[in-house]
């Protein structure tokens, strides 16, 4: 696997695969790659003839007090299972690469980053979207792929890249979890034994709310009171939101109808986990 730091590198070798007449996918990682970063790799994979991946811990959407300085880095670990997984570059920038002058350009998607996750982490879709939009402009991908756990950032992203123009199609893979549920994150490694333990209440509040939406309950405020609930009964944790919201407006339903997200935000000591279940067929 070829590993490239610089933009003009990433972009001669752009122009190769554009003369080569070669369909490419890109992953744009964070690193810290765990199983579900590489089942994006794989379905990239099924997309296009060459799968691009990169590895950046973009400070853009990070904000003051958050974990941009411990947020666990291996590039080289990375770069193995990348290559595994079926990437033939890994981009890896510095960040004056990506941000040689601090950027006086916004792009935001106010109306979608203002609630669930946006409403505690302010600023933090403003810098996704603007780095997202700068690896589009320079990978140029035909398909891009993202998860599904972090639903938000899917639907910031898709709505960037269609009021932009960018050409390329945005796919959503399914959140890879560990066998007793929980969603696969970086962050998981910030976990104590018992906070391990504890985190399972993210994946059963989820799955009861969803239980209870399918026997008929339709009232988005009492799916997110039972999803509050759950979580209110471990002692580890500590809700940050439970939310029922339109999967593509981000806005809270009322009365579900067709389909729901359920969205939640969940402190374990110093971590911060998220989880959704998008559930459907609700007529
Ligand atoms: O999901 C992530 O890892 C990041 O938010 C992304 C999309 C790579 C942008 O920095």
């Amino acid at each position: 696997m070829l590993l490239v730091t610089t933009i003009a590198a990433v972009r001669a070798r752009r122009e190769e695969l554009a003369r080569l007449g070669r369909r490419l996918a890109f992953v744009p990682t964070m690193g810290a790659l765990h199983e579900g970063h590489l089942s994006l790799v794989r379905l990239a994979g099924e997309h296009a003839d060459e799968v691009w991946a990169s590895v950046f811990v973009n400070p853009a959407q990070f904000g003051a007090g958050e974990d941009l300085d411990r947020y666990p880095r291996d590039l080289e670990r990375d770069r193995e299972l990348l290559a595994g997984a079926g990437a033939v570059l890994l981009f890896a920038p510095g960040v004056k690469e990506i941000y040689p002058q601090p950027p006086a350009t916004v792009v935001d998607t106010p109306g979608l980053a203002a609630g669930l996750c946006g409403a505690h982490r302010p600023g933090h879709f403003g810098g996704v979207a603007l780095v997202v939009a700068k690896l589009f402009n320079i990978v140029q991908p035909h398909v891009a792929v993202f998860g599904a756990k972090d639903a938000q950032q899917a639907a910031v992203i898709r709505r960037m890249a269609a009021d932009l123009n960018f050409p390329v199609e945005i796919v959503v893979a399914p959140t890879a979890r560990e066998a007793d549920g929980l969603a696969m994150s970086s962050r998981n490694t910030y976990l104590s034994a018992e906070e391990r333990r504890a985190a399972t209440v993210l994946h059963r509040a989820l799955q009861s709310a969803r239980a209870a939406a399918l026997s008929g309950e339709r009232r988005g405020p009492a799916l997110e009171g039972l999803l509050a609930a759950t979580v209110g009964g471990e002692p580890l944790a500590r809700l940050q939101y439970a939310a029922a919201v339109d999967p593509t407006t981000l806005r809270p339903v009322p009365a579900v109808k067709g389909r729901v997200l359920l969205a939640l935000a969940v402190h374990l000591g110093g971590t911060r986990l998220i989880d959704n279940l998008l559930v459907e067929g609700l007529e």
